[in-house]
């Protein structure tokens, strides 16, 4: 039991999770981490936090349990189910993606009220959250901004463009014709991530997965064929970016934010730019494209850059990598380190 100001962390197991715990922990002082996800947390993260869960978040009675136990002012809300794996199983995806996120907004404006203080409440979106018409739209809108082309063409994208609208209710409006108002106890942050690649891990169920699957592949010495065609443009990020942003977004004043949402950006290469570079790194590296048509369609709707002005002037979004030193002083050193001389 310890009521002393608590993080929790859904989806802990996953790619960003991984990434943030390592970050969290350094950061954190003695503040306890807890955990939950589907899936075990990989032994070097449990020896991280101090508790780890393992459930779902849509189990209310599991989520009481950890409200009763710990004084939680702060959630990053990371579990989902990703783009393509949410084509498969779009009411699933629903009932995860949207229903689960219900569940946690709940659960933090609750803890809101118990303690008296609004809970931070992080939620990743995606680049997912955009729907351009056509290749043409795509090409001629370039850099987009966050209120442009939000018509969604996945379960995925619709769940999460849906899901910064209720975090946006939940922290600015709810039950606002309710006599005694209980407002203002979530306070909601979301970005709208690029397609990440992590040095440390594989994504899996997404459809910006070719780029982080083609670098692990060649670092393995295994084959790969890229699932979308060479032209195929969107933004992508390095992980320690992600959490650099993450980071500085949960540490702004809040008097800074004009918004709720945020697009964030740090290059935007075609797949044959990536293929060209993990080729001069890995020169024995077999790479060829096998076009899935409908993951193309997918990332053919998402846009080709993003602009991110709003959150390099409100929190000093800076990405420490660009597409050259992502690559060349991130990606390429750490998986040769990590496959042992792949
Ligand atoms: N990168 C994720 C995916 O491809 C989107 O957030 O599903």
């Amino acid at each position: 039991m310890s009521r002393k100001p608590s993080v929790l962390i859904t989806g802990a197991s996953g790619e960003i999770g991984h990434a943030l715990i390592s970050r969290l922990a350094k950061a954190n002082g003695d503040r306890p981490i807890v955990t939950l996800d589907l899936n075990p947390l990989p032994p070097e993260s449990v020896a991280l936090v101090r508790q780890a869960v393992t459930g779902s978040i849509l189990d209310s009675a599991l989520l009481d349990g950890i409200l009763a136990q710990y004084e939680v002012d702060r959630v990053y809300h990371l579990a989902a189910l990703l783009s393509t794996r949410s084509e498969f199983s779009p009411a699933l995806a629903h009932k995860v993606n949207v229903e689960g996120t219900l569940n946690m907004l709940e659960f933090a404006q609750k803890q809101g009220e118990s303690h008296g203080r609004p809970v931070s409440f992080f939620y990743p979106s995606s680049v997912a959250a955009f729907g351009l018409p056509s290749l043409a739209v795509k090409t001629k809108s370039g850099k987009v901004k966050e209120d442009e082309f939000n018509v969604p063409t996945t379960m995925y994208g619709a769940n999460k463009l849906y899901c910064e609208h209720l975090g946006r209710y939940y922290s600015r409006h709810y039950k606002q014709l309710a006599a005694e108002t209980q407002s203002g106890k979530v306070d909601f942050r979301c970005i709208r991530f690029p397609g990440l690649i992590s040095a440390e891990t594989v994504p899996s169920g997404g459809t910006s997965d070719y780029a982080p699957e083609m670098i692990h592949a060649a670092a393995e010495g295994k084959p790969y064929a890229c699932f979308v065609r060479p032209d195929t443009r969107i933004p992508f990020m390095a992980m320690p970016d992600a959490v650099d942003a993450i980071f500085r977004l949960m540490d702004a004043p809040r008097t800074k934010l004009t918004r709720t949402i945020y697009n964030i950006g740090a290059f935007a290469p075609s797949a044959a730019e990536i293929v060209a570079v993990v080729r001069s790194a890995f020169p024995k590296a077999e790479i060829t494209t096998k076009v899935d048509e409908k993951r193309q369609g997918i990332v053919d709707s998402w846009p080709a850059d993003v602009d991110d002005s709003a959150a390099r002037s409100d929190w000093g979004h800076q990405p420490a990598y660009d597409f050259a030193s992502a690559f060349g002083e991130y990606l390429i050193p750490s998986i040769k380190k990590r496959y042992a001389g792949g």
